[in-house]
């Protein structure tokens, strides 16, 4: 790719992408608070499906449970507007997570795990975020949208509050990681599953084999609420099922899961 394909804007996001929706409209910013925002204002406004909303950096990016999350110019920053059923919402967590695990491997060729619920790991660090924010009215999803954080080209040194736990593509393959090739990628394996998902299949048991989660020991944090026990499983709609050293078997549906042993 040369220079102008590679650097990010509406038209290197989209053309060509041979997507049927997800990515064939791009809103791009250079700077933005939050793709969530705009990605929730543009729903309402009835956008198209596959709506991707990209921003070049993040001046008040979200994380999970209320969290900052980190978005500086290298990273991908990216929202994209879907219309599920109700019944495919909690495999859209999964979904999205499994997505970015075939997008990282078939772009840089690294091996990425999931930390539950959909933390992407590489070697044990965390270089992916996934936040899925939806909007269900008398039973009908008005609209999902799936955030995504991804280090791509992100020096984790140089960010002391996540350097301990983060890491980068560029870290991971030892050199910069084409931004514009990795957006591309992930879009197009977001619609592969989503799309098989409509048809019926389902994502729960590829992505439960990715989780680095099940057989650790784990803590899970809500808030002031912890529970240390063994990640024993996870259901079919995404909840962790611990067990306590009471014996007892409880289900944590949205937590911080860190491994304990
Ligand atoms: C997490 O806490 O791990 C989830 C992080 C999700 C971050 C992405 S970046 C694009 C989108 N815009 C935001 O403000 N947050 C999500």
């Amino acid at each position: 790719m040369g220079t102008e394909e590679n650097s990010l804007s509406s038209a290197s996001i989209s053309n060509d992408l041979g997507t049927r929706f997800i990515g064939q409209r791009v809103i791009y910013h250079p700077r933005l608070a939050s793709t969530m925002e705009v990605a929730k204002r543009e729903a309402r406004l009835g956008a198209a499906e596959g709506t991707a909303i990209i921003a070049g950096e993040q001046t008040g990016g979200r994380g999970r449970m209320g969290r900052v999350w980190l978005s500086p110019q290298g990273n991908i920053s990216l929202s994209i507007i879907l219309y599920p059923d109700l019944a495919h919402l909690p495999s859209l967590i999964m979904l999205a997570s499994l997505a970015m695990v075939h997008a990282i491997e078939a772009v840089s060729g690294l091996k990425a795990q999931i930390s539950w619920p959909n933390d992407v790991l590489i070697g044990g660090k965390k270089v992916c975020g996934i936040l899925v924010e939806s909007n269900v009215q008398g039973g009908v999803v008005a609209y999902a949208v799936i955030g995504i954080g991804m280090n791509v080209n992100l020096r984790a040194a140089d960010f002391p509050e996540i350097s301990s736990t983060a890491t980068s593509l560029s870290e991971g393959v030892g050199g910069e990681v084409s931004l514009v090739g990795m957006i591309r990628q992930l879009l197009v394996d977001i619609e592969r599953l989503y799309l098989d998902l409509q048809a019926g299949g389902s994502v729960y048991q590829e992505w439960r084999d990715s989780l680095v989660t099940l057989g650790r020991k784990v803590m899970a944090s809500s808030g002031s609420i912890s529970y240390e026990g063994i990640a024993e499983s996870v259901d079919k709609d995404g909840g962790l099922l611990l067990r306590r050293s009471d014996g007892s078997l409880i289900k944590v549906i949205a937590a911080d899961v860190t491994l304990h042993d």
